[in-house]
């Protein structure tokens, strides 16, 4: 399972690479607003230092609505960096533009799918990635996860190459639920990675062996 953490905080995607489990980054508008990243080259030139950060995927959001502007921006995307996947809107003309980098060999990441229709007409056009919101579904009273699961049952049934992206992800359990069903990738906060490796055995066992182990020193 490819980790990927949701973020466009610079400090938190370097503790994130330092821990040596990183496969990429995911960001959109919002992410970026949230760091005070404003204006179309300053978010430009924030995509080519993510990119310098991790060894992996980064996924920069279209902002456009229609096909020929989200080819345009897209294009310009993903000539900034070879890690840039380009992030496309699951709308009707997402859908077009995905077909079109799918055919042009431009990576794509096909956001804002809450249902497992939208997931097959994304594999169908060629997306790279496809990326379930879970937590958002979580959140109006509808099993995220379920989701994840009849996505991965018919991407296996017609050996669709898009990989499922769980996105949206907001603790551990998300995380480890995913690997479960089989996610291919999962995208979440540095808390839903770091909280992996806590548990209160391993604590008072280490505590427990140092101690021992002064005990003859
Ligand atoms: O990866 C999608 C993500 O950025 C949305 O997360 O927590 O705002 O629902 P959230």
């Amino acid at each position: 399972m490819k980790f990927f953490i949701d973020t466009a905080n610079l400090d938190q995607i370097r503790e994130a690479q330092a821990l040596g489990v990183l496969d990429g980054v995911t960001t959109n508008p919002s992410l970026m607003a949230k760091e005070g990243i404003t204006g179309k080259q300053n978010i430009l030139k924030h995509y080519v230092a993510i990119c310098n950060i991790v060894d992996g995927d980064v996924s920069a959001e279209v902002i456009a609505t229609d096909f020929d502007g989200m080819v345009k921006e897209g294009e310009a995307l993903a000539k900034l960096h070879p890690q840039i996947v380009v992030k496309i809107p699951m709308i009707q003309d997402g859908i077009k533009a995905i077909k079109y980098f799918s055919d042009k060999g431009i990576r794509t990441n096909c956001t804002l799918v809450f249902s497992s229709g939208q997931a097959l007409l994304a594999a169908k056009a060629g997306a790279t990635y496809v990326s379930p919101f879970i937590g958002r579904l979580d959140d109006i009273s509808t099993d995220g996860l379920n989701l994840i699961a009849e996505i991965r049952t018919i991407y296996d049934n017609y050996a669709f190459d898009t990989q499922i992206l769980a996105a949206s992800v907001r603790h551990t359990m998300h995380v480890l639920d995913c690997a479960k069903i089989g996610s291919d990738v999962m995208t979440g906060p540095l808390s839903s990675i770091v909280g992996l490796l806590k548990h209160p055995l391993t604590d008072s066992g280490l505590k427990q062996f140092l101690a021992d182990y002064n005990k003859g020193n």
